[in-house]
């Protein structure tokens, strides 16, 4: 009886745990048990610790890694720090896609770091495709409170059949709710987890305009922390080894506040309110008037009323668009 309720107690603060949110105190995973390296060779080099990992971009290539298996919903995480100074061109991402497996139907979760010129700030981007819905870019871009080339931050992906929160810092930034209308649109088969780096020179840094110089190679993104906590799913039968319940889920009160207040601060894309690209947004769009001001401020071209624009800006917009449509 004593163990019964011991256990029931040592069950219901487990679910605590994961209820609330904390995603503190996943266990790391040492690089050689859950990653394999993809591309880059030499490029991609392994600590002496075994769990922390350099992915360089030079003239000759970039490099990446992808973990071992496949997952069908979880929380994958990785501490990352980007190379400094003059990064225009180059992208860093930290990504979930199963595009080798389904290549007219994939889905896709994406974090994509664009590099800027001397003296701006990296900014991120956060994207999701579902089953092959690529016409529809789901695109949001943020700068950051902090400059991410000083030092190590912490940047999560929580996926499950209902939602998708991003995350840095442990702060949510962004949270994707599964809608009916989305149908296939919302990410649902396993993929497995990428991190890159590579010369994005064609959109990365204002649609093209300022290419990667290699005078400032190699550019070294340091990752560590790297963290995989999912289903993981048999590559050929697609049975999942675990069950739900052990994803931490939701976003507590306080950090919906703070989620808020990031966006507020930091956003400066989102594709719910882009008149150009879209005429009508997208179902899932929750449109708020003062979401939409504040972008409007910023930017009035894209997030204006869709009237037409003419000469110079209906080119920069086009290459902007052009930008972000691209995809791996
Ligand atoms: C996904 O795409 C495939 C092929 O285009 C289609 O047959 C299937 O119904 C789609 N699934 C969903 C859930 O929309």
């Amino acid at each position: 009886m004593g163990y019964f309720y011991l256990g029931l107690l040592l069950f219901c603060s487990l679910l605590l745990v994961f209820a609330s949110g904390s995603v503190r105190n996943l266990p790391i995973i040492p690089f050689d048990e859950g990653y394999t390296p993809l591309f880059g060779d030499d490029n991609l080099v392994i600590h002496r610790d075994g769990k922390s990992v350099h992915l360089t971009l030079d003239d000759r290539t970039g490099s990446g890694f992808v973990s071992q298996d496949l997952y069908l919903h979880g929380y994958f995480s990785a501490s990352i720090k980007l190379p400094a100074d003059y990064t225009a061109g180059v992208v860093v991402a930290f990504y979930m896609s199963n595009g080798d497996m389904f290549e007219k139907n994939h889905d896709e979760i994406d974090f994509e770091f664009l590099g800027n010129i001397r003296g701006k700030d990296w900014r991120i981007q956060t994207n999701v495709y579902g089953n092959g819905s690529t016409s529809i870019g789901r695109e949001e871009r943020y700068g950051l409170w902090f400059d991410p080339a000083e030092d190590f931050h912490q940047y999560s992906i929580l996926w499950s059949d209902s939602k998708i929160i991003f995350y840095v810092d442990h702060v949510p930034i962004r949270e994707v709710k599964r809608t009916e209308s989305m149908g296939g649109d919302f990410p649902s088969k396993p993929m497995t987890l990428y991190a890159t780096i590579w010369d994005a020179s064609n959109w990365a840094t204002n649609g093209g305009k300022y290419r990667v110089n290699y005078k400032y190679a190699p550019y070294i993104a340091e990752f560590s922390d790297l963290i995989l906590h999912g289903c993981s799913v048999d590559p050929i039968e697609h049975i999942s080894k675990c069950d739900n319940a052990q994803i931490p889920s939701g976003v507590t009160p306080i950090q919906r506040t703070k989620m808020e207040n990031f966006r507020k601060k930091h956003m400066t894309y989102s594709y719910c309110y882009d008149r150009v690209r879209y005429k009508v947004p997208p179902s899932e769009c929750v449109i708020s008037p003062q979401e939409a001001e504040r972008l409007r401020v910023f930017d009035p071209v894209t997030f204006g009323k869709g009237r037409r624009h003419h000469g110079k800006q209906k080119h920069r917009h086009n290459q902007a668009s052009q930008a972000v449509a691209s995809s791996f």
